[in-house]
């Protein structure tokens, strides 16, 4: 457990052994941090365009980012809904590549029945407040990779074989390699754990609430007024959140303002790293990024929390439908 998924992505570029010259795909449409925990250790993010259907990084494009310094991928799974990770895999093996997943929102998801953070050689995953399962600030580093068990563990632990004096196999710790402070509270261990003991009904609420989403905007998706999440058939995903694409960025605003005067409030969600100062600065553009510079500007999120009541949700379907029948 760490105090972050930021920290959680920190500790696993550390380990890495990222350098500066080192290149690592990321998508442009994900949090800033993704991409941050790479440029931290002087290496380059590249950033990679993202599909259309999932807003994950585009898996079939991953070849034209590839360079002799290309060191790992960083996938994300946007709504808890999986990238494409076995031709991931497949890509990262042919090419040598570490793949450390931003499992941030992907609590309890899986991949072909196989749970996300049993797939890559690390993945790393929030507890914060506005996740599924939170501790108001938290995050967790799963590490499947067995060269990268003892690393982590002395980094979380300061740099120190702070571990091994716990379990009385030294007779005092001291520094062994570079690390940091990775550790989380033990007060916010023990809000996770009873959260984490919830997990099943947390997902299964969310998930209730965003089928009925998924559904009542069926007909408008018909119609073309706006696109749903793609849903891969091979993925479970834990109705982390539901989103739109609506016609354009105009649409958007009126659509959010409209639903604001109705008491209803929605958001958008990141900008595309390319598009951002920090971006421009740290980052490489691996591809053209037609989807990551258009897709964003027309998300809209719906409010999507357990304690969202059904005929709350009903009014929400029924005053986005009226705006959508205007389109
Ligand atoms: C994809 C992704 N990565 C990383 C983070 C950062 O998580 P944390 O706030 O736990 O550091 C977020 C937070 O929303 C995220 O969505």
């Amino acid at each position: 457990m760490t105090p972050s998924c930021t920290l959680a992505l920190e500790l696993a570029t550390l380990i890495s052994n990222f350098k500066i010259g080192d290149e690592v795909l990321v998508p442009d449409f994900t949090f800033v941090t993704t991409a941050q925990s790479v440029a931290l250790r002087g290496a380059t993010p590249v950033l990679c365009d993202v599909r259309s259907d999932t807003l994950n990084i585009d898996e079939s494009r991953l070849e034209e980012a590839l360079t002799a310094k290309t060191k790992a991928i960083m996938p994300i799974h946007y709504a808890g809904i999986s990238a494409e990770m076995d031709r991931i895999n497949n890509f990262a093996k042919e090419h040598n590549l570490l793949v450390i997943e931003d499992a941030a929102q992907a609590i309890g998801c899986s991949y072909k029945q196989q749970p996300l953070e049993s797939l890559s050689d690390m993945a790393a995953f929030s507890f914060h407040a506005t996740k599924n399962i939170q501790c108001g600030e938290g995050g967790m580093l799963a590490i499947n990779n067995a060269d990268y068990v003892n690393p982590a563990i002395i980094a979380w632990e300061k740099g120190t074989d702070r571990r091994k004096f716990t379990e009385g196999r030294v007779e005092k710790y001291q520094w062994q390699a570079l690390g940091s402070s990775f550790l989380a509270s033990e007060i916010s261990a023990a809000m996770l754990s009873v959260q984490l003991d919830n997990e099943a009904v947390t997902n299964q609420t969310r998930l209730e609430i965003w089928n009925r989403y998924y559904e009542a905007f069926a007909a408008a998706e018909q119609r073309g007024v706006v696109t749903r999440p793609g849903l891969p058939k091979h993925i479970q995903h834990n109705g982390h959140l539901f989103y739109l694409i609506l016609p354009d960025v105009n649409v958007r605003k009126r659509m959010m303002v409209f639903l604001k005067e109705q008491g209803i409030e929605t958001t958008f969600h990141y900008t595309p790293l390319h598009q951002s100062e920090g971006g421009k600065k740290y980052c490489k553009l691996g591809m053209t990024l037609d989807n990551a510079a258009d897709l964003p500007h027309r998300l809209l999120r719906l409010p999507l929390y357990p304690g969202l009541q059904i005929s709350e949700q009903e009014k929400i379907i029924e005053c986005v439908n009226q705006f959508l029948v205007t389109l």
